[in-house]
């Protein structure tokens, strides 16, 4: 049988304080900087639920609302939303703050994909997850048609393939 993990298992926080080096010319935080820590923060998580090595697979769509300033504190959430085969979609939440203002926002929230490969790079089976709390059952369960849409949009699956994806555009299958 398949080994089982909770997603909670899986939960990473990673706390960084932007600083000069990590700013543009307007004193931001600069958008690579911020991904890469996603990136690490993400495959902390995968590799929390997997045991295994992680390879970045993909990185859905990111977007910044608000710009995060130089002496604000980072703090990256991510988890597990959701393991298929070899592959793990991992949720990250990004909050800043401003400490001696105590403002604090949402600055992003994303979606990585991370497959487990063995010592020769080759995808490897991962364990099932496990969801308990209703957020992480939200989660969960759209994992599977955000995992369609990626991999359509990737050219990796045909959208007659994917069935869930079809229900949200109200696309009916093909009789042909
Ligand atoms: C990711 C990688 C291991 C997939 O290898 P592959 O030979 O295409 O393997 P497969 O077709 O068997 O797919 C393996 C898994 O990857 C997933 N996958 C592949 N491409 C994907 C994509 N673009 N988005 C999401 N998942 C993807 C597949 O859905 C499959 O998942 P499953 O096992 O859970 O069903 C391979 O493409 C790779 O090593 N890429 C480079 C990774 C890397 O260097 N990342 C850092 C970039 S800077």
């Amino acid at each position: 049988m398949r080994k089982q993990k909770k997603v909670k298992d899986s939960y990473v926080i990673m706390t960084e304080l932007v600083l000069p080096n990590d700013t543009n010319t307007l004193h931001n935080l600069m958008g690579g900087r911020l991904l890469h820590w996603m990136d690490i923060v993400s495959a902390i998580a995968a590799q929390k639920h997997s045991n295994r090595i992680v390879v970045t697979a993909s990185v859905d769509n990111v977007s910044f609302s608000e710009s995060i300033k130089l002496g604000n504190v980072v703090t990256l959430e991510a988890n597990v939303t959701r393991a298929f085969n070899s592959s793990m979609e991992v949720h990250i939440v990004v909050n800043a703050e401003d400490i001696p203002s105590g403002k604090r926002f949402k600055s992003n929230e994303a979606y990585f994909t991370f497959v487990a490969v063995d010592q020769l790079g080759n995808p490897i089976d991962v364990p099932e997850s496990i969801p308990e709390t209703e957020e992480e059952i939200h989660h969960y369960e759209r994992a599977l048609q955000r995992r369609q849409l990626r991999l359509v949009l990737a050219g990796r699956m045909k959208l007659s393939d994917a069935p869930e994806l079809m229900t949200i555009f109200d696309i009916k299958e093909s009789k042909e």
